[in-house]
């Protein structure tokens, strides 16, 4: 596990693009159009829209280009980021980063699966524990671009999880080690309900 979240981090070193830093008094403004779905302070309401609230700084920028680009298909935000500069993303990522991510519940009946998974993954079918990436309380590691992902809608998780397990036309923006993919297709339809519960009232 340690020798791939090295390779990893040394390739996201190498490949990774340099921005500029963001202004988060600055993003506040940018990123009003965007609090329609996401929440004014980035707490979404709506379980399919994410929180950004306290996500990292480098994983929003990537998303976004990615989003942008259109290397990660978000039918909702057509167009949205078209206009906007590599310093409107960089700003826009560091005012959601400044903010705090607000904790949902756990299903009382999944969290004993979903969290033997996230803590331990599965050693019979080779599967990971989450935590070596995304930090036992589910905070991600900032500067590697690991996501943040404690207090997220679990729709929104459950979401994600099926798309990187999809074959074609999935989310297959998570690089070319395909790290969440290759996850995703050790999860079955269950493991991903009670891990993506877990989640979203892990703090
Ligand atoms: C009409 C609704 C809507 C608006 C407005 C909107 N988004 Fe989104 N956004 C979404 C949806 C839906 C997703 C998730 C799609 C999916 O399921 O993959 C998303 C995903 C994202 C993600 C990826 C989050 C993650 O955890 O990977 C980022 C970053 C993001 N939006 C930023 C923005 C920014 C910045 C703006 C404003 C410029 C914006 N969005 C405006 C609906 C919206
Ligand atoms: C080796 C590191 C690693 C491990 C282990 C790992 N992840 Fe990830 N995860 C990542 C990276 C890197 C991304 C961001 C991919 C991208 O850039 O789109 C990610 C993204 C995600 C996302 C999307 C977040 C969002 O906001 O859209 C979810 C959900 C997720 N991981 C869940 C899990 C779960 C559940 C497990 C355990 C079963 C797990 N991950 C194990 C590295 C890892």
């Amino acid at each position: 596990m340690n020798k791939l979240i090295v390779s990893l981090l040394l390739t996201l070193g190498i490949t990774g693009v340099a921005h500029a830093a963001g202004d988060a008094t600055a993003g506040q403004a940018k990123a009003a159009v965007c609090g329609a779905c996401h929440g004014p302070d980035g707490n979404s309401p709506a379980p399919n829209f994410p929180k950004l609230a306290g996500q990292g700084e480098r994983y929003l920028t990537k998303q976004m280009h990615d989003i942008k680009d259109g290397k990660r298909t978000v039918l909702e935000m057509t167009g949205l980021l078209t206009n906007l500069s590599d310093q409107d993303l960089a700003d826009i990522s560091a005012y959601f980063a400044s903010q705090k991510g607000s904790v949902g519940a756990a299903d009382p009946k999944l969290v004993a699966r979903g969290e033997k998974l996230f803590r331990g993954g599965d050693l019979e079918k080779g599967l990971p524990s989450c935590i070596g990436c995304h930090s036992p309380n589910g905070a991600g590691i900032a500067a590697a671009g690991f996501p943040h992902l404690s207090g997220q809608h679990a729709t929104y998780i459950a979401k994600q999880l099926t798309d990187f397990r999809k074959e074609e036309a999935g989310r297959a923006n998570d690089g070319d080690a395909a790290i969440m993919r290759t996850i995703a297709r050790k999860l079955s339809d269950e493991d991903i309900a009670a891990v993506s519960s877990y989640i979203q009232g892990l703090h």
